[in-house]
């Protein structure tokens, strides 16, 4: 059954796709300045430009999450969401916050620390947005005729992974102590808590578009969450290891972190799976292209990729180099991108009515984007590998290396204009759904989608 209250998710979307178009244009400036082109560098120099195009990052996924979860809390739990006024509160304030935050890092109002630069003042107005937010969410689902494991998975993830947020609010005068526990945020979000978000969502799409019984799909979820704690909050410790504290971290770091694939694995063996499975009924396809990939890239990017410089022998070479950009950016495209675009693509026909996944564009923007975004990862990790080589093993300076290695980037940047023809792709057939209708969710043949 479908809720009017649903429709809500749309403007979330909405917001997400804005501030993806505005991630992508911070990346270009960095792309070009990386190759000297660096005319915007008075106003916009390098170090802002990368904290705009992160932050820019955490909010779209953030706003593409909220957006999830409005859509799949009430059909999980069988009633209205609590109150939508309030959704649309929260949602103009997160707007609000997170414009307020980038405008203020062009003027320097940030704090020095990768991924969590907005200034403290400012994380209070996150909390109370956040709060907002869960009291919605949590409420619809307590109130609701169901608590399905799907529902409270999506929950406890979105409820940690505030909670979480509040470490990296903590001050501190050592260097080391607050790196200690900035990990605590940025770590334990992607490979922790981010991945019930993920695992949820999946479990919930994967429900309805294979067709496969709840109970098979929410056993693997435990699976899953299960894999996840197991290896991702020792795991921690990859971070660790030359960062000034106990030795320890070496060990433990390494066998736990090493352990983190098998999350991952576990959740695209779960999705091919239940596709096999499945009678594969359901029309959007389209949506099912972006589930199934979100679960295979994931596997790649964070698994792969995130294993190949995660024991302490090889991370003492490439840590903090564009090595860690290549791994960074398939693992946060795979994971987390591919699963909000894949919630709304199978949730955009059900609250407008219009039923594009026949046409060929979506083909296209997945196909596209995907492709272009395998290219930047190939792009990054040459420039990364020659990079570790040509300073870490040969002594060489850090700019002298930063010039030879400038030659990547022009393929960066090629097949970063490929994977953004594909997103644009992608919202310009956003744009043609047209806008949530309550008649639209209520016509019998979307009602049970
Ligand atoms: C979807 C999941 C993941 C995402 C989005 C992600 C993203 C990132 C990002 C953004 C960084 C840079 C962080 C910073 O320097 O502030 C990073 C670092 C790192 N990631 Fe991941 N990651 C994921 C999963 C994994 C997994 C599963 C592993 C291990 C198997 C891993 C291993 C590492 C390591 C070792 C570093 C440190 C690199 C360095 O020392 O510079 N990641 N990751
Ligand atoms: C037009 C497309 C894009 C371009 C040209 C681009 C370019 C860049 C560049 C040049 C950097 C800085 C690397 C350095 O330190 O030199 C960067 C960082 C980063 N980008 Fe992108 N990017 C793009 C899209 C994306 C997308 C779609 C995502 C996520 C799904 C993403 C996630 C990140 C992350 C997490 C970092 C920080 C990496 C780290 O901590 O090492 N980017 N990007
Ligand atoms: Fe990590």
């Amino acid at each position: 059954m479908k809720y009017k209250s649903q429709k809500v998710a749309y403007w979330f979307f909405a917001l997400s796709m804005l501030l993806l178009v505005l991630q992508l244009t911070y990346g270009f400036i960095m792309g070009f300045a990386r190759i000297g082109m660096d005319g915007l560098h008075e106003y916009i120099p390098f170090n802002t430009a990368r904290a705009v195009h992160t932050n820019l990052l955490v909010v779209w996924l953030l706003s593409g999450f909220m957006g999830a979860a409005y859509y799949i809390i009430p059909e999980e739990a069988q009633r209205e969401l609590v109150s939508v006024k309030l959704a649309y509160v929260q949602l103009i304030t997160l707007a609000l916050v997170g414009v307020a935050a980038i405008i203020g890092f062009h003027f320097n109002i940030w704090e020095g620390r990768k991924f969590l630069e907005i200034p403290r003042p400012l994380d209070y107005l996150v909390v109370l947005n956040v709060l907002l937010f869960l009291a919605l969410i949590l409420l619809t689902l307590f109130k609701g005729k169901r608590k399905t494991t799907t529902a409270l998975v999506l929950s406890m993830g979105l409820l940690f992974a505030a909670l979480l947020y509040l470490p990296g609010m903590l001050p501190f005068d050592s260097q080391v102590t607050d790196s200690f526990f900035r990990w605590w945020v940025v770590h334990l979000w992607v490979e922790g808590v981010w991945e019930l978000i993920m695992g949820g969502i999946l479990a919930f799409l994967l429900i309805k578009l294979t067709g496969v019984d709840r109970e098979v799909i929410e056993k693997w979820l435990y699976v899953i969450v299960g894999l996840t704690f197991l290896s991702g909050v020792l795991g921690t410790g990859h971070h660790y290891y030359y960062i000034g504290v106990n030795k320890i971290w070496l060990v433990v770091g390494g066998i736990f972190s090493a352990l983190e694939p098998l999350a991952f694995l576990a959740m695209a063996l779960f999705a091919v799976n239940m596709y096999r499975k499945g009678e594969k009924k359901h029309p959007n396809k389209i949506a099912l292209f972006w589930t199934l990939g979100a679960a295979i890239v994931s596997f790649v990017g964070a698994g792969l990729l995130g294993f190949a410089h995660t024991l302490p022998q090889t991370n003492l070479y490439t840590h903090g180099t564009l090595v860690t950009a290549m791994h960074a950016h398939l693992a946060f495209w795979g994971a987390y991108a591919m699963i909000v675009l894949a919630i709304i693509s199978y949730s955009l026909p059900n609250m407008t009515g219009r039923k594009l996944y026949d046409g060929t564009r979506g083909r296209v923007a997945f196909w596209t984007a995907n492709i272009g975004m395998i290219g930047m990862t190939m792009a990054f990790g040459v420039a990364g590998v020659a990079q570790v080589y040509l300073e870490r093993k040969f002594g060489m300076e850090f700019m002298a290396v930063q010039k030879e290695i400038s030659i990547h980037f022009i393929v960066l940047i090629i097949c970063a204009s490929l994977f953004t023809i594909g997103i644009l792709t992608y919202i310009y057939d956003f744009y043609k759904h047209g806008l949530p209708t309550d008649e639209a969710m209520e016509t019998e043949e979307n009602k049970f989608l």
